[in-house]
């Protein structure tokens, strides 16, 4: 099976207005689903974590635990680090990734999150690499 590869353009862009708006952003408004589910533990990988806001609010809610955010942009995530930082964060990093291409071991994380991603990317779908289903 061919290796899945990014075909799609990330067309809103990282412009000061876009990240107002994703900087708006908390686990609780837009990640409420996942909130009662955390462990202080957990380890959680937010995939395309934009500029942080969200994965900074994760680290807090797992303060024993550990969360990597990943984006495919390096830019984003010098604000993402910074946001982290200026919350005193110390459980969490950042790392350039492509969704399509993640290479952590399986059972690296207790929870992969992703919030307004998967419409962005060229197999949202993506592939089992086990299975290939
Ligand atoms: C709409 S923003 C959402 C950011 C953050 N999750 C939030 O909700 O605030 C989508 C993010 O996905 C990233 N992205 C798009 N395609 C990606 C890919 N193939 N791999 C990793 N990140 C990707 C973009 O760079 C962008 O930062």
């Amino acid at each position: 099976m061919p290796e899945a590869r990014e075909t799609a353009v990330y067309t809103h862009g990282h412009h000061e207005s876009v990240l107002r708006s994703h900087t708006w952003r908390t686990a609780a408004n837009s990640a409420a689903y996942l909130l009662g589910s955390l462990k202080p533990h957990m380890r959680i990988l937010d995939v395309g974590c934009g500029p942080g806001t969200i994965t900074a609010d994760l680290a807090a809610l797992v303060p024993d635990g550990h969360v990597t955010g990943v984006d495919h942009a390096p830019g984003v995530l010098e604000q993402a680090r910074a946001t982290a930082a200026g919350r005193g964060l110390t459980n969490v990093d950042f790392a350039v990734a492509d969704v399509h291409a993640l290479d952590h071991p399986d059972d690296t994380f207790c929870v992969v999150h992703a919030h307004q991603v998967l419409q962005h990317v060229g197999d949202p779908c993506g592939r089992c690499a086990r299975c290939g289903g």
